[in-house]
């Protein structure tokens, strides 16, 4: 397993997954917006890092640089289904952390929604007491914002409804250290 600089070659590849992988909450509705939103990681300040088996991607990260570069949004992050759970996710959030550091980056951050009713803080009325729902937050059914503790995340906040009543965004902060 490599983790490499996503180019034209692979576009296809990736995009399936983002595709597959988030086709139960339709944000990537159709292959078109997928290879779109491939593409877009492209772009000259962007970083976008993919996980490689042989010749098969297995996963997808993207870094946007946000206030003048020192704050690094990770968007989006997926791994293939047969390949979640082997440390996939981890290499390629680290390799990212790594590379937006050499490009100046303090923090990396990252919203992740909890549109599936996943943890204590959706599907109910988060106000007024939204700091306390935030710091009493529950896992229910793997959200993934536990995964990104593990890799020394902390939620700084989150945005009540972003996908709906009831369906909060949940944002995660970690300082780079290289
Ligand atoms: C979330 C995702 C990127 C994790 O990638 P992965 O390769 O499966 O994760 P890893 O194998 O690197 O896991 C690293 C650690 O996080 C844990 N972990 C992974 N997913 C988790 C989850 N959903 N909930 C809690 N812990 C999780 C693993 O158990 C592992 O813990 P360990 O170090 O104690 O063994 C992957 O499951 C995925 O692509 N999911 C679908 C898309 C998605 O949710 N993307 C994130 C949107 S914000």
């Amino acid at each position: 397993m490599r983790i490499t600089k996503l180019t034209e070659k692979w576009i296809l590849q990736t995009a399936e997954i983002l595709y597959k992988e988030f086709a139960d909450i339709d944000a990537w509705p159709d292959m078109d917006s997928a290879i779109q939103e491939v593409q877009e990681s492209l772009s000259d300040n962007r970083l976008s890092l993919i996980a490689v088996d042989g010749d098969t991607v297995t996963g997808w990260v993207g870094g946007i640089p946000t206030y003048g570069g020192r704050v690094w949004e990770l968007h989006p992050l997926v791994v293939a289904r047969k390949y979640q759970g082997q440390g996939i996710g981890r290499l390629l959030v680290l390799e990212l952390e790594k590379r937006a550091k050499e490009l100046g980056g303090l923090t990396l951050w990252l919203g992740s929604d909890d549109e599936k009713y996943q943890t204590s803080i959706s599907g109910i009325d988060l106000y007024p007491d939204v700091w306390q729902h935030m710091r009493d937050i529950r896992n229910i059914k793997n959200h993934p914002y536990e995964f990104y503790q593990k890799l020394g995340f902390v939620i700084v906040g989150l945005m009540p409804d972003a996908n709906g009543f009831g369906k909060p965004d949940i944002y995660l902060a970690k300082r780079i250290l290289g």
